[in-house]
């Protein structure tokens, strides 16, 4: 591995083509993964390539850009029949982060809008792609600085713990959830940061840890089935988590084990903070029930590399992601400040 800083911008545009870092390849390899067809950014999407929700939305809209691109006709209303191809295929990868949807509704959005020619609407479309990973930047540092006021106020340095990666790896560079671990740590407020593993696919213990080692803040990390134990005794003063989905009620869809974390934090008395930028609230959706959980091939549960962890012949349930009723949460952490659960719906058209 190697021990210089790497710059963690899972997403960027160079030149002609898209960059991606691997996450498959993390800790152990940084690659990047040149992107120049639609079709493939699908693939990685799916892959896992580039994870995290606000991430797949930035992957979508450049992904639409590389469609878009592609398209021969110089005719407009052709030109867009042939945008929707592309934007269903996009649509298709994964079916619980909400920001990937958001994210190719706004790019399809301004296509529709333009009155100018196509090659016109084309470089307005990467643009747009570009507008909208500079949002999310500018997006997660908010979140950041609003978690401040809302983190608890002890003459101690605080220990936050989190689950997956809902950092910079995860975002346009900074991080939601790990972006309030940034920020306590640059503001001398944080000790220490529990990472969860993150059974099946380890986004915590990879992807967070390496993060961390990254900027020298100080990790731990800790299989899943330990977290709870870590809050009784006393180790834990809050946890931050991400989102892929919130609706309106503020029932939260996160990596599956979030729940029993959320579950965990109430009995322990412990405050659970979601932190999401705007584009992760779905106010089409009443409640938590209508969210889509992902189910992902049973693989990741019962193989590791290429050893075969349990025995022929048993079932598999693999949901990527659960639901916290809002009801867990005490507080959603955006870019327009601090909200309470029963609060959302006041964003809605913000
Ligand atoms: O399956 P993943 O790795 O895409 O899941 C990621 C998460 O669940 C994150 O916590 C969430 O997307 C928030 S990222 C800022």
């Amino acid at each position: 591995m190697k021990s210089t800083i790497l710059p963690i911008c899972p997403v960027f545009w160079s030149e002609d083509k898209v960059l991606l870092i691997d996450q498959t390849m993390l800790p152990h390899e940084y690659a990047l993964v040149e992107i120049t067809r639609y079709e493939d950014m699908a693939e990685a999407i799916k892959t896992m390539v580039v994870r995290g929700a606000p991430a797949i939305g930035i992957a979508a809209a450049y992904g639409m850009y590389l469609g878009a691109r592609a398209i021969q006709t110089q005719q407009v209303d052709k030109f867009l029949i042939h945008l929707e191809i592309v934007a269903q295929k996009l649509r298709e990868t994964r079916p619980t982060a909400v920001n990937l949807f958001w994210a190719i509704s706004r790019m399809l959005r301004t296509a529709y809008k333009s009155v100018e020619p196509v090659e016109e609407i084309k470089k307005i479309l990467l643009k747009t792609a570009q507008t909208i990973q500079a949002e999310d930047l500018q997006t997660c540092h908010k979140i950041g600085q609003f978690s401040l006021k809302a983190l608890p106020n002890s003459p101690q340095k605080l220990t936050l713990l989190t689950h997956c990666n809902a950092g910079a790896l995860a975002t346009a560079g900074y991080g939601t959830a790990l972006g309030v671990v940034r920020s306590a740590w640059t503001r001398g407020r944080l000790k220490r940061v529990y990472a969860d593993e993150t059974r099946p696919r380890f986004q915590g213990a990879k992807l967070t840890a390496w993060e961390c080692v990254q900027e020298g803040i100080p990790v731990t990390v800790i299989s899943d089935n330990m977290a709870a134990y870590c809050m009784k005794l006393g180790k834990i003063d809050a946890v931050v988590v991400g989102a892929d989905r919130i609706a309106a009620n503020g029932d939260t869809a996160n990596k599956i084990g979030t729940y029993a974390l959320a579950v965990a934090a109430k009995m322990h008395n412990i405050p659970f903070f979601v932190a999401a930028p705007l584009s992760t609230i779905d106010f089409n959706l009443e409640n938590g029930d209508q969210i889509p959980v992902e189910e992902r091939h049973p693989s990741e549960i019962y193989q590791m590399s290429e050893t075969r962890l349990c025995p022929e012949g048993v079932d598999y349930y693999n949901p990527a992601f659960d639901i916290m009723p809002a009801s867990l949460i005490d507080a959603f952490f955006t870019e327009k400040g601090v909200i309470k659960p029963n609060k959302l719906l006041r964003l809605k058209n913000s």
